[in-house]
């Protein structure tokens, strides 16, 4: 295939992977091209440095769009060398990424990548009918093949998850720096395009486990509608390390089972709060009973049609990509 070609397909998935989830929306990445190579670097002006001093959030949010790029460069037909944490380039260096022969995308790729533009982070509680086992399996399955794990809640592990998120969301409200951040990334000036609007945070009274409060107590966000949660599966993408390579490759994974989930009709939240406090991150691996390190908590199940979501916006491309190789 044509250099200029291949070019174009590597600049193409790049804008794809625009639509990852990252923590409070930040899109804390920055991307420099290089002819058919490109480098996703961590954007420290992104870095939440209150919630997330260690850039443990911001670094797997790197990783799910890393993902979404691998996955859009798969289904464009190119085989990708991803070189995690690169020796000999600056510190904000994640990865780079190469193409090389040409690939045949496989239907769990091509599954994927069509989920992409569907997903959205859904904080309403979703239905009674359970995920069939068939499907929970899936969503493990998307983990370790990228090299993590995911446990899945037993129900009677969630009392014990629910009090630790209760308490992380208590700890964190309690702190005005914690506060000052939550107000800065939800009260985002319209031409930002990042942020979490407030129009997609649901009321935390009456859940099994409370989603991160928002919208600070002010009645403008989603109806929570029916929904009891009682048919979602909780779970906690797991790995053994816990440093910036693993939350990288934990941020791929965590973009593997969100896409494999919309694929399979669920709506899905990822929940961290739980994670950002040391001492209920602690508490989570007691639940869990591993010695295995919490990366990141979800909720998946059969939950209203997102399309009654607002959209949380995205920069322009042009804000993120750039010619030229590391700066
Ligand atoms: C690492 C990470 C942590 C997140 N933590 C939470 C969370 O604790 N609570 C929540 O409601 N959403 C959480 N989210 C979802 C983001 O807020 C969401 O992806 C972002 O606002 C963009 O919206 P979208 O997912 O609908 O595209 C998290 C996402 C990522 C990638």
């Amino acid at each position: 295939m044509r250099t200029d070609t291949r070019e174009a397909a590597l600049t193409a998935a790049i804008e794809y992977a625009q639509h990852a989830p990252s923590v409070f929306n930040t899109q804390p990445w920055q991307w420099h091209l290089a002819g058919t190579t490109a480098e996703l670097h961590l954007d420290p002006d992104r870095q939440l440095r209150t919630v997330d001093p260690a850039a443990r959030l911001q670094t797997i949010s790197c990783g799910v769009a890393l993902h979404h790029a691998r996955i859009a460069l798969a289904v464009a037909g190119h085989g990708v060398l991803v070189e995690r944490w690169p020796a000999d380039g600056p510190t904000t260096l994640a990865a780079r990424l190469r193409l090389l022969l040409d690939h045949e995308p496989t239907d769990d790729e091509r599954a994927m990548y069509a989920a992409v533009p569907r997903r959205r982070t859904d904080r309403r509680p979703y239905g009674d009918v359970p995920v069939p086992s068939a499907v929970v399996d899936r969503l493990v399955t998307a983990a370790i093949r990228e090299n993590a794990g995911l446990h899945v809640l037993r129900r009677d592990q969630l009392p014990a998850f629910s009090v630790a998120g209760a308490r992380a969301g208590d700890l964190e409200i309690a702190d005005p720096a914690y506060r000052g951040e939550l107000i800065r990334w939800t009260n985002r000036p319209p031409w930002s395009g990042d942020g979490v609007p407030p129009t997609t945070a649901v009321p935390a009274a009456g859940r099994i486990v409370p989603p991160r409060e928002f919208s600070l107590g002010v009645e403008r966000g989603l109806p929570p509608g029916t929904g009891t949660d009682r048919g979602a599966v909780f779970a906690v993408l797991t790995a053994n390390r816990d440093d910036e390579v693993g939350w990288l490759r934990g941020g791929e994974a965590l973009s593997a089972v969100l896409l494999t989930a919309t694929a399979n009709g669920l709506s899905t939240a990822p929940i961290s709060d739980v994670i950002e406090v040391g001492a209920t991150r602690e508490a989570l691996r007691r639940i869990l009973g591993t010695d295995r390190y919490p990366y990141l908590a979800l909720r998946a199940g059969y939950g209203p049609s997102t399309a009654d979501i607002p959209t949380a916006p995205r920069r322009p491309a042009a804000e993120v990509v750039h010619d030229g190789g590391t700066p």
